[in-house]
């Protein structure tokens, strides 16, 4: 049930296989006899400066795939790989125990809450703690239909049916650390009654009513950088730019969300075209190999962010596994630079997509 929650996706799950599956049918040009002894992947994101142009995602409640370190080895681990750290809202751990882990580059994912006054309360808590960036995420007004998950009777914290009690005794070693820690909820609201866990919260608090204009509130509480998270349309990619945000993110949500819209790397292009430069612009969505991410920044994004990449090695092993899944990322990023006969990432440009002719 744990590995359904990361791997799965909405519905048929048909966004989710492309948006792994299109990376695989772009194909890369490359040249030769070019001096890639020095490889450099180190780059700038929102401003802070990053080991690799690649750096983690916000996905909720990671004490669900490691029980006793959750958010604190995520964190550690980015702050190992010199890449900036972005929290969910819905984090299993505080921003306060975050930021004690983690002295690197830290950004802070929101939604517009119905209660207004709790999102300016967090604003205030993460710049305390020193998140530098928020990130909004704008393709949530309701929660997408990930079937896995009512098929494992899965819910956070989970609960106990017959079914997960019978995966639970599969995985001796999970359910100890998750019997000998404290539930798993929201941390961030600690100080409030949910009920209902997860899904009670989001049900409770996520305003489908939300709209530009509460973006633009949302630009005038913080006066750090701010990225749109979960941007598909060129033209929402361009009110992005009007209201003021520094990045511009393409995103489905992991496939988690409306199935069947297209994949991130479809429709990197056309943003990127409406950006126009005035903004950087970040993607995420099927990325689990260095030659996507690669290819992401040859089609105009200036960075990409992971999710099931890094959630894979946190669930396989915590600290490590993380570590291990940036590691393997940045070598192959290298490695494929190194192919490509780019040496820096400015270097990474449109020329590098090998454009198909029919004859
Ligand atoms: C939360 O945002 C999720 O996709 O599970």
């Amino acid at each position: 049930m744990v590995f359904d929650y990361i791997d799965g996706g909405a519905d048929d799950e048909v966004t989710l296989a492309r948006s792994v599956s299109r990376f695989r049918d772009i194909e890369l040009a490359f040249d030769v006899l070019a001096d890639v002894s020095e490889i450099d992947t180190r780059t700038t994101i929102m401003g802070a400066p990053s080991a690799s142009p690649f750096f983690i995602s916000p996905t909720a409640t990671s004490r669900l795939f490691n029980p006793r370190a959750g958010e604190l080895a995520v964190t550690r681990a980015a702050h190992t790989a010199g890449v900036p750290y972005a929290c969910s809202t819905l984090a299993s751990v505080s921003v306060e125990d975050i930021a004690a882990a983690n002295p690197g580059t830290k950004w802070f994912q929101v939604y517009v809450w119905k209660d207004r006054g709790l999102v300016t309360e967090m604003l205030a808590r993460a710049k305390a703690a020193g998140f530098g960036a928020i990130i909004l995420t704008v393709d949530l007004p309701v929660a997408g239909n990930r079937e896995r998950d009512g098929a494992n009777d899965f819910t956070i914290p989970p609960k106990v049916t017959w079914r997960t009690a019978s995966q639970g005794m599969a995985a001796p070693g999970y359910l100890w650390d998750l019997m000998t820690t404290p539930e798993i909820r929201p941390a961030n609201f600690a100080h409030m009654r949910i009920d209902g866990g997860l899904i009670g919260f989001i049900n409770a608090q996520f305003d489908r009513s939300v709209t530009w204009d509460d973006a633009r509130w949302l630009r005038e509480a913080w006066d750090g950088k701010l990225a749109l998270k979960g941007i598909c349309a060129p033209d929402d990619a361009s009110r992005a730019v009007g209201i003021g945000a520094n990045a511009v993110w393409v995103s489905n949500h992991g496939g988690r969300q409306l199935n069947t819209s297209p994949s991130s790397i479809d429709t990197l292009p056309a943003v990127a075209e409406a950006v126009d430069g005035k903004a950087e612009i970040i993607l995420d969505g099927g990325v689990r190999r260095g030659s996507d991410v690669v290819k992401a920044l040859a089609l105009g994004a200036n960075a990409v962010a992971l999710g099931r990449a890094y959630l894979y090695g946190l669930a396989a092993g915590g600290e490590r596994g993380v570590t291990r899944a940036l590691q393997i990322m940045d070598s192959e990023l290298r490695r494929t630079m190194a192919l490509c006969g780019r040496a820096k990432i400015a270097d990474l440009t449109r020329d590098l997509i090998f454009e198909r002719r029919l004859s």
